[in-house]
């Protein structure tokens, strides 16, 4: 079957490749790529990712379910983490999340009905004093409330609608920047 992955980033794979002496470490930025073509770590994705690193496809799974920012189930465009960790639910992540939930008429991991959004509650983002805190694709937003959720919001939809060029970075285009030596995004 074909590797959708290196038909499509073909350049990108062998650069990652190349930065690792053992090939086998590449796997999370692939796992990142993967989940550009596919949407998610489904098992075809999975696959895809084994056979580059010629392990086997358990090995890709066993992360993708240890970490949080790949995905098991199709996702929104923008994936909303909210830290609801104790540090955070002390300064009442628990209801910022049902506010968030509410607003967006989901549930938890459920994805919005235009697609763009899906909300997960998150372990420790190490942002502790700054709560109610989420990360949306690698980027924090902090000391949070009802009216700068809103803001954050009408922002993202917005700027999903125009795709305007300065727009949000998704998690895979920042990944993609990261695998063609570009430093990591800061705020
Ligand atoms: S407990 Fe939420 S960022 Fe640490």
């Amino acid at each position: 079957m074909a590797n959708q992955l290196r038909e499509q980033y073909g350049e990108i794979v062998d650069g990652l490749l190349r930065r690792y002496p053992q090939k086998k470490s590449a796997i999370l930025p692939l796992m990142h790529l993967a989940q550009r073509v596919h949407g998610y770590m489904s098992q075809e994705a999975m696959n895809e990712v084994a056979e580059i690193l010629d392990i086997d496809s358990t090995h890709v799974l066993s992360l993708a379910g240890f970490y949080t920012l790949y995905y098991e189930e199709p996702v929104g465009k923008y994936v909303l983490e909210v830290c609801t960790d104790l540090a955070c639910a002390l300064r009442g992540a628990d209801e910022f999340l049902e506010m968030v939930l509410q607003k967006l008429q989901v549930g938890v991991d459920e994805m919005t009905e235009d697609g763009l959004f899906t909300v997960k509650p998150v372990m420790c983002l190490a942002a502790c004093d700054k709560a109610p805190m989420l990360q949306c694709n690698l980027r924090y937003y902090e000391n949070l409330n009802e009216e700068k959720f809103d803001a954050l919001i009408a922002q993202l939809r917005a700027e999903a609608e125009a795709d305007a060029a300065d727009r949000e970075p998704t998690v895979i285009e920042r990944t993609l920047s990261y695998a063609a030596g570009d430093p990591p995004a800061t705020k």
